[in-house]
């Protein structure tokens, strides 16, 4: 039980979001629109995010002069992704408080300490074992065997990171081509689908979860969400179990995606979770009067969390790269809802927007057409 729940930062205040990308953007268009203003803390310079906000501070991470100025300025903070270092937000928050707290990225950021922490609440997971040089990964393939994936420990995303490896792999070729110092081997899952589920929980500890969505990639990049999942009910109500359960367990305040696998046999693997908005909770936009966006900002200040119920079933196509430079077909279809980033370059495998495909609730769209 969370005791001595502190009070809501009122609307008028001011958001801080350390990141800059799409996420932070759409995390600063919500907050708008429920009267915050917004300060960015990005290296990066015309960030996505800083041409939605009030103010930006581009610095980098151990700049401690901008990381006062930033803090100081700012409500309470919060961010778009989860690879901060553990220095920076301590420095935070002697500022203003910082929320999910630093213990939700450390998890979210190592998939060590992600799946460990998993295990503990018993919480399945691939077969998996930490690897630290090539005659590490030869003894762990001699426990989880192939097909298996070779993944970094931290500062993976889009596939990145992740060597695979099959039974005529050279276990030293594949060590070099992960180019770490540390990572985990894990299981191959012959998956029937892929799932994500987003709980939000305030500083009360009351959680919201959205309706649970199948994901589809392509080259290790999410490319389609399905919402909602065609599964049983009975499978959605442990997939948003597992979710509520973590986000407990971390005391996270904010909001807490989980990517699981489904198997063969109908039960639930965890894959990874990230504590901060994601990219499978995009079609919150057009499909629930509450975003994920804005039910960030709501957990994040302490407002009331807003209603997840789904009004529409939709489809997200991300776009990624060239995929731009469609948008004028794109807009010509009035049932598209058109996001985009405002990135510059499109360079390949970047995301740069996405579609919600709208359809009647209960249509169960089978994928992007
Ligand atoms: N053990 C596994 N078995 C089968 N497929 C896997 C496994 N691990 C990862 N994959 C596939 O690779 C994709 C990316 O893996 P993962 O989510 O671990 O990495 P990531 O780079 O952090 O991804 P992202 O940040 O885009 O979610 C998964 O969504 C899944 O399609
Ligand atoms: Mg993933």
């Amino acid at each position: 039980m969370t005791t001595n729940i502190p009070a809501p930062i009122a609307p008028g205040s001011t958001l801080g979001i350390v990141g800059g990308g799409q996420l932070g953007r759409m995390t600063a268009v919500a907050a708008a629109e429920l009267g915050y203003a917004v300060h960015i803390f990005t290296p990066e310079e015309n960030s996505p995010a800083s041409k939605v906000a009030a103010r930006t501070y581009v610095a980098d991470y151990d700049d401690d002069d901008a990381i006062k100025a930033f803090g100081e300025s700012v409500d309470v903070i919060t961010f778009e992704f989860e690879n901060i270092p553990a220095e920076t937000v301590k420095k935070l928050s002697a500022s203003a408080p910082v929320r999910p707290c630093y213990n939700c990225l450390a998890i979210g950021q190592d998939r060590v300490k992600e799946k460990t922490f998993a295990a503990d609440l018993g919480i399945e997971t691939a077969p998996w074992e930490i690897v630290k040089s090539a005659d590490d990964l030869r003894e762990a393939l001699k426990i989880i065997g192939t097909p298996s994936i070779l993944k970094t420990t931290t500062l993976g995303y889009d596939g990145k990171g992740q060597v695979r490896l099959r039974a005529d792999t050279d276990p030293s070729e594949a060590w070099d081509a992960l180019g770490g110092n540390v990572g985990i081997l894990e299981g191959f899952v012959d998956f029937t689908m892929e799932i994500s589920v987003i709980t939000a929980r305030r500083p009360s500890g009351a959680m919201a979860t959205f309706d649970v969505v199948e994901n589809r990639h392509k080259n290790g990049i999410l490319d389609v969400t399905i919402a909602p999942a065609d599964i049983s009910s009975a499978l959605a109500e442990d997939a948003c179990a597992i979710g509520q359960k973590l986000a407990e367990a971390m005391d996270m305040v904010g909001l807490l995606a989980v990517e699981l696998f489904v198997t063969k046999d109908g039960h639930l693997l965890m894959n990874e979770m990230a504590p901060r908005p994601h990219n499978s909770g995009h079609w919150t936009q057009d499909g629930c009067s509450t975003s994920q966006y804005e039910q960030f900002v709501r957990a994040v200040t302490g407002l009331p969390l807003g209603t997840t119920q789904r009004h529409s079933d939709v489809v997200m196509k991300n776009l990624i790269g060239d995929d731009i430079n469609d948008w004028a077909n794109i807009v010509k279809n009035p049932d598209d809802k058109l996001h985009l980033y405002g990135k510059s370059e499109a360079r390949a495998g970047r995301k740069m927007g996405h579609i919600n495909r709208l359809y009647a609730k209960g249509s169960q769209p089978k994928g992007w057409l």
